[in-house]
């Protein structure tokens, strides 16, 4: 096949990129990248240039590129029976089977799975539903939400506002002025240097308890966050944490919203984060590692204490006003059935739990002694190296600095190895793909110290 040689012109003139810089790449100072096919860990352009992506996409390829298995499940279902809806009851073998797949690897008090397209889509399922659920137990004013700053849960209008990052809210007119933020459990770049773990958990704790206390536990109905803080940094929370933060959120009758787009289906080596922080959620958002992204899918898993209301809602109100034309659309359905049983065939999550470790303790044993490298961690199949410019006083780079843009752009630039700068400090991310064998791991790990020397000295 010819080569489009005008792609790049007609991707500036017509391509609203998400998170981009407009302006730049709408005047061409940004490169337009056109990936074209991929396979296990790798991707490859269109000019056959290969590259190992350290990031699965966007932490969301879990099960690798080039699945046959999935291609196929999708292409069957698209001739068999490529769309129909999933209101007033109607459901297909796929999303009916996937549901039941779902529900057997969730916790035990989990009862039902609501599906929609994205991992935004389905945090703003599940604040509608906590909000039907205190209006049906007759507690309208208990209606706000807390999270945390550095937490992700996407980037609509609720969504958005639960993400603790100011580059989403910044003139967008958000946060909306149901969310709360809290302290992030971010032991690395705590305040007090003095502080040990555990008195970082109660310094969270305590900040959480005056800020309920402040608002009102009647007004407050959720707590939302991720297992292990994703997009605001990568961070694994403190020993304790999640234990100490549930005893508080039990206390005052406040939901848990567990957000495991990113942890769900086996990231951290255990099937769910909250199985592996001895989390109770009353919801798990689950996305990216449901369908490995080979097809759009999200879903809120609802326990059976909330679903129990929703019915009750019903019986007092008729049918749920709530769906999108695309839930549980068939060809994501049936990516996801493939998906999760792909997963355990191939035993994935036990790979990503250890591979996961030995890529970790590989970039510490690499990385930890270099001067600028502060901090190396992560849990399962997701690590990150934090860049600071003096280790002894934990003193940072200037943003303007772009140390952890630049160390990405050299690692792709000098061994096509694609590991991404996190938006909110210095901080390398990895988070690969389940089947990265040892071998790749280390070549992940080789190219990042040549990156970071390169960059650094
Ligand atoms: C934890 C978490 N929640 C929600 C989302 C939003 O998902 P989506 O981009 O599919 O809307 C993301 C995306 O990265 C995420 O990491």
């Amino acid at each position: 096949m010819l080569t489009n040689d005008t792609l790049a012109q007609w991707d500036r003139e017509n391509f609203f990129h998400p998170s981009t810089h407009l302006a730049q790449h709408a005047r061409g100072e940004t490169q337009t990248r056109v990936i074209k096919t991929a396979s296990g860990v790798y991707i490859e352009d269109r000019d056959g240039t290969k590259m190992l992506d350290a990031f699965a996409g966007l932490y969301c390829v879990n099960v690798g590129y080039g699945r046959q298995e999935i291609a196929e499940a999708i292409a069957d279902q698209a001739r068999e029976l490529a769309y129909y809806h999933s209101y007033v009851g109607h459901g297909t073998e796929a999303s009916i089977t996937l549901s039941k797949m779902i529900l057997d690897r969730a916790p035990a008090n989990m009862s039902k799975v609501y599906f929609g397209q994205s991992g935004s889509d389905a945090n703003e399922t599940n604040i509608k539903l906590i909000w039907y659920y205190n209006n049906i137990l007759g507690r309208p004013e208990k209606k706000k939400i807390i999270s945390r700053w550095r937490g992700y849960h996407g980037s609509g209008l609720m969504t958005g506002s639960l993400t603790g990052l100011e580059l989403f809210h910044n003139k967008f007119d958000l946060p909306l002025s149901q969310v709360i933020h809290t302290e992030a459990p971010y032991y690395f770049r705590r305040d007090d240097l003095d502080q040990s773990e555990a008195e970082f958990v109660a310094h969270c704790v305590a900040k959480l308890e005056a800020q309920i206390e402040e608002e009102g536990a009647d007004t407050i109905a959720a707590f939302i966050g991720e297992p292990v803080l994703g997009t605001g940094g990568l961070v694994p929370p403190p020993t304790g944490y999640w234990a100490a933060i549930q005893a508080v959120l039990k206390k005052h009758d406040i939901l848990l919203i567990a957000d495991e787009v990113v942890t769900g289906f086996g990231r951290l080596g255990t099937m769910f984060g909250s199985e592996h922080y001895g989390m109770e959620p009353d919801i798990i958002t689950i996305a990216k590692g449901l369908t490995s992204a080979y097809a759009p899918l999200s879903g809120s898993i609802i326990s059976e204490k909330m679903w129990k209301v929703l019915e009750q809602g019903t019986d007092e109100n008729g049918a749920i006003g709530h769906g999108w034309t695309y839930s549980a659309h068939p060809i994501g359905a049936a990516a996801g059935v493939a998906n999760l049983k792909l997963i355990d065939d191939l035993n994935l999550i036990e790979n990503a739990g250890t591979v996961g470790a030995y890529l970790q303790q590989s970039l510490r044993e690499a990385l930890a002694a270099h001067p600028n490298v502060g901090d190396v961690r992560g849990e399962g199949m997701l690590c990150a190296v934090e860049f600071v410019k003096d280790k002894d006083s934990r003193t940072y780079f200037d943003a303007s600095d772009k140390v952890g843009p630049t160390i990405s752009a050299t690692l792709l630039a000098q061994d096509k190895v694609i590991a991404r700068a996190m938006p909110q400090g210095d901080i390398l991310g990895f988070a690969p793909p389940f089947c990265l064998t040892r071998k790749e791991a280390d070549t992940v790990v080789a190219a990042t110290l040549r990156a970071v020397t390169t960059v650094l000295g």
